[in-house]
C-alpha cells in the first residue's frame, strides 16, 4: 500500500502492542534528540530504555527526561552490539535511525534486536526506500554502491543514508515472522514537489 497520509509511525506501533498481553517493557535503539519518543511509552505505563551512539543526542535526551520527570533509562551505545541480557524486552524498535548504517551493519542491529526480545516479542523497524526523491541525488553527497550514501547535512556532518528496493528488508527478518508491513509516502515541501518514502516492518520472535 502506498498512501499519501502520514500518521505518526510510533502512535501505530504502540497501538498494536497495546493489544499485546506481553510484560509493558520496551527498548528504543537510536533514542536519542530533543524530544525522545520514548515520552510516548512512559506516558502509556512502559518500563523505557533507550540507547544512542551519540553522547549530545544522548545528553538531550536525559534532559527532556529529567526536565519532565520521567524514568527512561537513557545510555550511550551501540544498536550493532546491545549491551543487555538476551529475552529482556517484550518491545524493541527503531525509528529513523538505522537508515544511518550501512546495510551489512542494519542486518547486524536486526539480529541484536531479536536477541534481546522475548519469545513473541515484537520489534518495529524503518528503512528508508529508494523511491525516495533524494535517493542517489548525486549534489547531496558520495555514492558508496547498494544505495547507500554519504549526504552533508544542514551542520556540514556527514551523515550515510541507506536505501532499499521494497522488499528488500525481508531478508533481515529470516529468523523472525514478519507480521506486517507498509511503505508509506510523505509529501516534502523542500526541495519542490519531493517525497520521503518509507519501508515500516513489524516483527515478532
Ligand atoms: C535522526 S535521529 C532520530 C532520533 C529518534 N529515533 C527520533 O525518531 O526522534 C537518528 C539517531 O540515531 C542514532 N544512531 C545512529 N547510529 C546509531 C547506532 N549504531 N546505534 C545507536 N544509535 C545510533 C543517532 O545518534 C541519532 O540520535
Amino acid at each position: 500500500m502506498n498512501n499519501i497520509v502520514w500518521p505518526s509511525r510510533l502512535y501505530e506501533f504502540l497501538s498494536f502492542i497495546q493489544k499485546s498481553d506481553l510484560e509493558k517493557i520496551i527498548l528504543d535503539c537510536g533514542a536519542g534528540g530533543s524530544r525522545p519518543p520514548l515520552a510516548l511509552f512512559h506516558e502509556w505505563g512502559y518500563e523505557c530504555h533507550g540507547i544512542d551512539i551519540s553522547q549530545t543526542a544522548i545528553d538531550s535526551a536525559i534532559s527532556f527526561a529529567s526536565e519532565h520527570g520521567l524514568s527512561l533509562n537513557l545510555k550511550l551505545g551501540d544498536m550493532r552490539d546491545l549491551a543487555y541480557e538476551d529475552e529482556t524486552f517484550s518491545f524493541v524498535y527503531t525509528q529513523n535511525s538505522i537508515c544511518h548504517l550501512k546495510k551489512e551493519d542494519q542486518k547486524k542491529a536486526i539480529d541484536e534486536m531479536l536477541h534481546v526480545l522475548t519469545p513473541e516479542g515484537i520489534l518495529y523497524a524503518d528503512f528508508m526506500s529508494t523511491e525516495s526523491s533524494y535517493c542517489g541525488l548525486a549534489d547531496l553527497g558520495k555514492d558508496i554502491g547498494q544505495n547507500e550514501y554519504h549526504y552533508v547535512d544542514e551542520d556540514g556532518e556527514d551523515v550515510l543514508h541507506v536505501f532499499f528496493d521494497d522488499d528488500e528488508a525481508d531478508t533481515f527478518f529470516e529468523n523472525a515472522e514478519i507480521i506486517h508491513k507498509l511503505k508509506m509516502t510523505r509529501a516534502l515541501k523542500i526541495p519542490r514537489n519531493s517525497v520521503d518514502v518509507w519501508h515500516f516492518y513489524y516483527a515478532k520472535k
